[in-house]
């Protein structure tokens, strides 16, 4: 019944791919016991607020407070979708935004006198890691700069000397990895054209220290510093392969089927398709960029990675095949970011979209 005209009508552009119909019988016929949400809810405990970063940090804390992730905390409580959420997941409607399962992507939570409370939305925590045991550290002058960075590491912070690792966390958020949200909900199924590069570097950017030496601790200034060209090559490969990875989790995470007993695919009530299919449509056009980038530069692991991808069989129960090329591609890019300078893939410049407006909120 899969194989209904209708089905293929519906779906001309994926048909055409080959694979995509097996996508949807994987996503049907799979178990998913092997592969669970991306984002654990963030530990209270160790989370000190943005306050404590201001001393230090104003221009950042300054930047962060107009941008979406600070300010859409009351929109979100008062978001109609909120209360939509809250009936489809038969959650209380007062308690649902103090939900474990929306304060892991849109809450800072604090453990404050004898309770834990929201304090803010998506905040330098949510980014940088819970800073109770790092806090001192990260700016020990006493230290060499591999020690800061070392230690800091070591205690939880997510440092931005590794771009793989404070970029997994925008993954983690902006691919919705949870069908109840989204089939039932009526939740977006993720940012729909989420990159790298153009979303960090509108509103969210905030580099304001400058290196003076390997030796001493970064200076404060209080204009933003450009990224450099080799950086913003390295955000946009990063990006690519962290999101195709990001997406084929949350892949290996839908049960739902995709198509009705007729084998049409099944509508939402706004329209959209079911979370697996809509992943299932960024996943082939994540694979088309890596296709677009391996045709301008020679890079190991995209190489690999589209070896992976070819590899995967779609045509049954396939959550565990996902998950482990899930992993992989998690895998090359931080293999990518070690091994491969920004210097090496200047040719795939004409690619990197420009810094993306916000959207007025
Ligand atoms: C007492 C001052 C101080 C406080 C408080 C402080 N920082 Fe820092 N922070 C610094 C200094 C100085 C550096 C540069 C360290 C270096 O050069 O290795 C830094 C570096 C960083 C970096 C890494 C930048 C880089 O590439 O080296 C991040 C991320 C960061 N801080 C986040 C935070 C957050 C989040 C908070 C609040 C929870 C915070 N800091 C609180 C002084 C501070
Ligand atoms: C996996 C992360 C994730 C989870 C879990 C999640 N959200 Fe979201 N939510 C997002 C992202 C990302 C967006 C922005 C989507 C976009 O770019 O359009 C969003 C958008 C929204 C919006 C629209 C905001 C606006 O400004 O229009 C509301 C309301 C919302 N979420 C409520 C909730 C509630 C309530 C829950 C829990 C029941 C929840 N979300 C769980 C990631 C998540
Ligand atoms: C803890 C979860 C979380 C993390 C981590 C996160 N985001 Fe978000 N982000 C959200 C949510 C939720 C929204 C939507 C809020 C709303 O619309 O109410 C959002 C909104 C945004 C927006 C504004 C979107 C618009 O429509 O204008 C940008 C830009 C953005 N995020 C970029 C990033 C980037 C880049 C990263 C990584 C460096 C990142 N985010 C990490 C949860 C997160
Ligand atoms: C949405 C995720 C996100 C949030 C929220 C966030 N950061 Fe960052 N931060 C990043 C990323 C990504 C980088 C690395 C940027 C790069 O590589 O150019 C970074 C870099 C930094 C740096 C180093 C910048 C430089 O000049 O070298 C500091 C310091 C920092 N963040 C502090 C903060 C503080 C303080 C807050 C809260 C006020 C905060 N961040 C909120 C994602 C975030």
């Amino acid at each position: 019944m899969v194989n209904s005209p209708h089905f293929a009508s519906a779906w001309p552009g994926l048909f055409r791919s080959g694979w995509s119909l097996g996508v949807f019988v994987g996503l049907w016929l799979g178990s998913m016991d092997c592969v669970r949400a991306q984002r654990s809810l963030p530990l209270a405990a160790s989370n000190l607020g943005v306050e404590s970063c201001r001393d230090c940090h104003e221009a950042e804390v300054d930047a962060w407070e107009r941008t979406t992730h600070a300010t859409s905390i009351e929109k979100v409580i008062a978001s109609e979708l909120t209360q939509r959420l809250a009936e489809g997941m038969h959650l209380q409607p007062d308690g649902v935004v103090s939900h474990a399962s929306c304060v892991r992507c849109h809450f800072t939570e604090e453990s404050l006198a004898s309770s834990v409370q929201i304090t803010a939305g998506v905040s330098c925590e949510s980014c940088h890691g819970g800073a109770r045991d790092w806090i001192d550290e990260h700016n020990r002058k006493s230290l060499t700069r591999g020690e800061r960075v070392q230690i800091s590491r070591d205690r939880g912070m997510v440092h931005p000397s590794s771009l793989v690792d404070v970029a997994k966390g925008c993954f983690e958020c902006h691919v919705v990895d949870d069908e109840q949200l989204v089939n039932r909900g009526g939740h977006p199924a993720m940012s729909d054209d989420f990159e790298l590069y153009s979303w960090y570097s509108g509103e969210v950017r905030h580099g304001f220290l400058i290196q003076n030496s390997e030796k001493s601790v970064k200076s404060h200034t209080e204009e933003l510093q450009p990224i450099p060209e080799a950086r913003k090559r390295m955000m946009f490969v990063c990006g690519k392969l962290l999101h195709l990875g990001h997406t084929l989790r949350a892949l290996a995470l839908c049960s739902d089927p995709p198509v009705d007993k007729s084998g049409l695919p099944i509508r939402l009530k706004s329209g959209a398709y079911t979370m697996g299919v809509q992943h299932a449509m960024t996943a082939r056009s994540l694979i088309s960029d890596l296709e677009r980038i391996q045709s301008m530069v020679e890079i190991p692991q995209i190489n690999t990675a589209l070896g992976v991808v070819a590899g995967l069989s779609f045509i049954t129960g396939e959550q565990p095949a996902m998950a482990a090329a899930s992993r992989e591609l998690l895998r090359l890019a931080d293999e990518f970011e070690k091994t491969v300078q920004g210097d090496d893939v200047r040719s795939i410049d004409s690619l990197i979209p420009a810094a993306r407006r916000n959207r007025g909120h």
